[in-house]
């Protein structure tokens, strides 16, 4: 198990004031130093967090792996041509969302999807696709050719207690399905240190992105502490 620190709202701390600081670099360097095995951050096309000028500091300073969200629009893909991150996760964006609402309908743009990440690819860099935890989703993507899957644990996050076992089990039933695909089993959204424990259970998961609830905690006690508080949680040592 690897765990990805989404550093988004460092960004929107940032962007509430325009002002210089903080410094997501900063902080993407500080989580790397507490162990985290990745760096997600999301360039909207609104821009209401991260900037081009971020994603292209974060890519020659990130040592680990450098995971861009996006929307697969002609603008996105040019941006990551060019500024060629390890890895791009292709998530459906609407501009009213305070976060992403869902995964891509795969299964439905599965044409328009191939295209895309074969252009990905041609770019050098890896493809994710953000999907729900649906066995027609998976198949889709592998169809697709993507390289691996982040499995939306959204619904899983949101459930009341009496559905949360449901939603447990197809987060495990699709990340078994991708795993028998041969694809990279990721896994993210909405994940706290009071709800990770069963997803981290999950033996066919290889990487969860965490992002809102470890800048919330690296708020209050440091990035460094909130990235090793939730290490501690995957039982990976810091
Ligand atoms: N994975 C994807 C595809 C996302 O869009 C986000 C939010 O940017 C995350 C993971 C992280 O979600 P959270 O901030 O709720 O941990």
């Amino acid at each position: 198990m690897r765990l990805g620190v989404n550093i988004d709202h460092v960004a929107t701390v940032r962007q509430a004031r325009l002002a210089p600081e903080p410094e997501p670099v900063a902080a993407a360097v500080l989580a790397e130093l507490a162990g985290a095995h990745g760096i997600t951050v999301h360039l909207r096309g609104d821009r209401r967090h991260i900037q081009e000028r971020d994603l292209e500091l974060l890519r020659q300073v990130v040592a680990t792996k450098l995971n861009v969200e996006m929307a697969a629009t002609p603008e996105m893909i040019d941006i990551a041509a060019r500024v060629k991150p390890h890895q791009v996760t292709l998530v459906p964006e609407t501009p009213e969302e305070l976060t992403t609402t869902g995964g891509l309908d795969v299964a439905r743009h599965s044409a328009a999807l191939r295209i895309v990440v074969q252009s990905v690819r041609r770019a050098g860099i890896r493809t994710s696709l953000f999907i729900d935890a649906d066995r027609a989703q998976v198949e889709a993507a592998a169809e697709a050719g993507a390289d691996a899957v982040e499995i939306n644990t959204g619904p899983y996050a949101d459930a009341a207690e009496d559905a949360r076992a449901e939603q447990l089990e197809r987060v495990a039933a699709a990340a078994a399905v991708a795993a028998d695909r041969g694809l990279e089993v990721l896994a993210g959204h909405g994940l706290t240190y009071q709800n990770v424990g069963p997803i981290a259970e999950i033996a066919a998961i290889e990487e969860l992105n965490i992002g809102h609830s470890i800048v919330a905690r690296a708020v209050l006690v440091g990035m460094d502490r909130a990235v090793r508080e939730m290490l501690a949680l995957l039982r990976l040592s810091s």
